[in-house]
């Protein structure tokens, strides 16, 4: 079959919040191509349980909420783009119920307001709103609804990106603008041509680029490995996010017990029952989460144990069962009554802080090409990322991407012959084997060398392995077709070397990034890691 030149006015790649939320901004307008690389609603943000921050309880304020960032943000956040985020969160959360989503409510008519604000670690107010612990799945699940039903969203599920089609990659000169796409139907295994006015990434984070993470499969990292590949700076990739509290069972998959659980005030415990987090910081089981996931860290080394402990079971059991039904349920079906006992838990890797670089308009470096969401770096989380500001941060940069996109809507459509995805060069794989060793030694290296705690050896022999999977991967992408499991493996490669060497450039201890060998925090490198094609080729 012949491939296809496909068109519309925005290609919108990722399916999340930031990619719903997007497309419906712009539909009544706009001619939308939303693709997925698996079924439309799964990523990230169907699991988000949490919540979204947003200031107001009448305590709470627009400054609190600022100062609670910037203090998670370890010296690194953007204060512009921290005022920004916060000051457009309420009206997003308004355009969130007017599109459905049923926020958990208030029981009586209490003088705390309409609806019911939970707690994370970093803020220093109830300033949270969530759907019970299924935050996300509210907002993905209504969302995706509203996109299949528009008739301007045409939504392509199970289609992979591979690559930016750009001037420059197309040898024209002038200002590098993008074109579109080339993606991988992975129904009939055909790369089509995908043409559009405007391209927005919306493709997650890459946390899956660690052996354990609360992630689903898709976020290996693909729209930074692209944009990097594309020429776009990307930068603070070694600012990763371990949660502190995943679900420690040999059955459960990526299955994380919410910050919010402690915001109600479960404790964290070791073995043998007694608490540790007050050793750490005053402010226990609710500081920011690179404290929490580092001292259950350096706990479970010193003790040599497994996992540690989170404990509700002092609350009332219906309290339990109603604001955390889905964690009730799920710990239940391994065996774990949380409401007389307690879940054994761990760190694993969460979110990726860093990413493409952004304007406050959501554009990159390159003209037409905008980034939102996990995949982008806004400069919003600087060192570390505040609980429940990922969503308001997807909600805002889509919609601040919007009013961008449709300003320039005038501009004039695409001339350029785009040529189309070139096979004639490689032929079907005959070692998958290479494939799948090469997942699981990627991750697994960067659990074990590059994960909570680092050192300058651990970094230096990561460097060397991903230099060497890099060769191999690159080889083996120029010989074969491609598949979707080898076009992730070279994205998380990629993400994985941007990692590796922004970890190593950064000399001192800082919000997310701990190195045994400079513990401290030296003032004078509080800026960020900018990674660009002229600095990494020295
Ligand atoms: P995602 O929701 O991850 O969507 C990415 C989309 O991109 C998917 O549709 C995927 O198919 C698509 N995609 C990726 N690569 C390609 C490609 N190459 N081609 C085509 N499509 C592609 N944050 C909060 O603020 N509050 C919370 O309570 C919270 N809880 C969380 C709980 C869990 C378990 C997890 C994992 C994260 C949580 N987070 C939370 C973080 C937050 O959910 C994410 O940062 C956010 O949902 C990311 O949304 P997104 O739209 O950027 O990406
Ligand atoms: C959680 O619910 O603990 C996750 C919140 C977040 O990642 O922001």
């Amino acid at each position: 079959m012949a491939a296809k030149q496909i068109e519309s006015d925005v290609l919108i790649i990722g399916g999340g919040a930031a990619g719903l939320t997007l497309a419906l901004k712009l539909a009544d307008t706009l001619h939308i191509r939303l693709i997925s690389k698996g079924i439309l609603r799964e990523g990230s943000t169907l699991y988000a349980q949490g919540g979204i921050a947003a200031v107001n309880a009448p305590d709470d304020s627009l400054n609190s909420h600022i100062e609670d960032t910037l203090n998670a943000g370890a010296g690194l956040c953007d204060p512009e783009v921290v005022r920004f985020t916060v000051e457009h969160a309420a009206e997003n959360i308004q355009w969130l119920i007017d599109q459905g989503i049923a926020f958990t409510r208030n029981t009586s008519n209490s003088a705390q307001g309409e609806y019911h604000l939970t707690r994370e670690g970093g803020h220093s107010h109830r300033r949270v709103f969530h759907a019970t612990d299924a935050t996300g799945k509210a907002v993905e699940t209504t969302l995706e609804q509203r996109v299949l039903a528009h008739p301007n969203i045409q939504v392509d599920e199970q289609h992979i990106a591979v690559d930016l089609i750009t001037t420059h990659k197309l040898g024209q000169p002038g200002d590098n603008r993008c074109l579109g796409a080339y993606i991988l139907d992975r129904g009939s295994n055909q790369v089509d041509v995908y043409r559009a006015r405007f391209v927005v990434f919306a493709t997650g984070g890459a946390s899956k680029v660690y052996l354990y993470t609360s992630n689903p499969d898709t976020a290996t990292g693909d729209g930074i490995a692209m944009a990097w590949r594309a020429g776009c700076r990307i930068a603070n990739m070694e600012f990763n996010q371990f949660h502190p509290t995943c679900l420690y069972h040999p059955d459960a998959k990526s299955f994380l017990i919410t910050e919010a659980l402690r915001g109600e005030g479960a404790k964290l415990r070791l073995p043998d029952g007694s608490r540790f987090m007050d050793n750490y910081d005053e402010r226990a089981e609710l500081a920011p989460r690179d404290i929490v996931a580092r001292a259950i860290d350096h706990e479970m080394k010193r003790l040599g144990c497994d996992n540690v402990f989170l404990d509700i079971s002092h609350k009332p059991a219906d309290f339990i069962r109603r604001h955390f039904p889905t964690i009730y349920q799920r710990c239940l079906d391994f065996g774990i009554d949380i409401t007389r006992e307690p879940i054994p838990v761990v760190p694993a890797a969460h979110y990726t802080c860093g990413g493409i670089m952004t304007n406050l308009h959501g554009q990159t470096d390159i003209d037409n090409l905008y980034a939102i969401g996990e995949t982008a770096f806004t400069g919003l989380h600087g060192a570390n990322r505040m609980a429940s500001n990922s969503l308001l941060e997807c909600l805002v940069f889509a919609q601040a991407a919007s009013r961008h996109i449709l300003e320039q809507q005038n501009q004039p459509a695409i001339t350029a012959k785009i040529p189309d995805w070139d096979e004639s060069r490689v032929t079907d794989s005959d070692e998958e084997i290479v494939v799948h060793h090469n997942w699981d030694e990627v991750r697994r290296m960067m659990w074990d060398y590059v994960g909570i705690v680092r050192s300058n050896k651990r970094l230096q022999r990561s460097q060397r392995r991903v230099d060497m999977l890099k060769l191999e991967i690159d080889e083996y992408y120029g010989n074969f077709r491609v598949t979707n499991d080898l076009l992730e493996l070279r994205n998380l490669v990629v993400v994985a070397d941007l990692i590796i060497r922004s970890a190593i450039s950064r000399k001192e201890s800082r919000g997310l990034h701990y190195n045994l060998d400079y513990a401290q925090t030296d003032p004078l490198l509080q800026k960020n890691t900018v990674l660009t094609p002229e600095n990494y080729a020295k």
